[in-house]
């Protein structure tokens, strides 16, 4: 099976997957998140026979509620193309925004988890902490957290 490649890729690279996966029926415009073009912010594209089929994001963010002296990073805009899934790519993008908040200085990378995606992160070292939780338009959500150790 080909093997996927992660690279940094821009935040307008992001919007086709970002919209028709995590905002289905909505115009473009609904896949900008805020904080797209801070400059500590970083996206991601993973690529499989040269074709961009998933992306995710991290943008410097301390996780709500959490300890002030900790840094975080929010991992977010995570989706991968539905005929390319079960390849790795998930994965592989999570790994490349645990490196890359590592190396921006983060003790803990979190997200807002979709409830149906909760076990593909818990598979890859997440948990969840609170309850679950409703986001208007997008559906039932879990916060979760990976500290990232020194
Ligand atoms: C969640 C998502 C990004 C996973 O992408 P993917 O490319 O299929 O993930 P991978 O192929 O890297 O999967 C890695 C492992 O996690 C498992 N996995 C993937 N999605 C899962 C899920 N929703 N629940 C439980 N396990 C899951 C895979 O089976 C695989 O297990 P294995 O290592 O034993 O083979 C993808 O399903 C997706 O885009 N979903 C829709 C959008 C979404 O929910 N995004 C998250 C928003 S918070």
């Amino acid at each position: 099976m080909q093997k996927c490649e992660v690279r940094e890729i821009t935040a307008g690279e992001t919007i086709p997957i970002r919209c028709a996966i995590l905002r289905p029926g909505f115009p473009p415009e609904a896949a900008i998140f805020e904080g797209d073009d801070r400059p500590d912010t970083r996206h991601f594209g993973c690529f499989l026979d040269g074709q961009l089929q998933g992306v995710a994001s991290i943008y410097r963010a301390p996780l709500p509620g959490g300890v002030p002296v900790q840094e975080g990073f929010q991992l977010r805009g995570m989706a991968v193309q539905p005929e390319m899934r079960g390849r790795g790519c998930g994965v592989a993008l999570v790994r490349a925004c645990e490196l890359q908040a590592r190396s921006q200085g983060a003790d803990l990378l979190w997200c807002n988890a979709r409830s149906k995606a909760v076990e593909f992160y818990r598979r890859h070292g997440f948990s969840t902490v609170g309850e679950e939780f409703d986001i208007p338009t997008v559906g039932p959500h879990w916060r979760m957290v990976l500290p990232l150790k020194k």
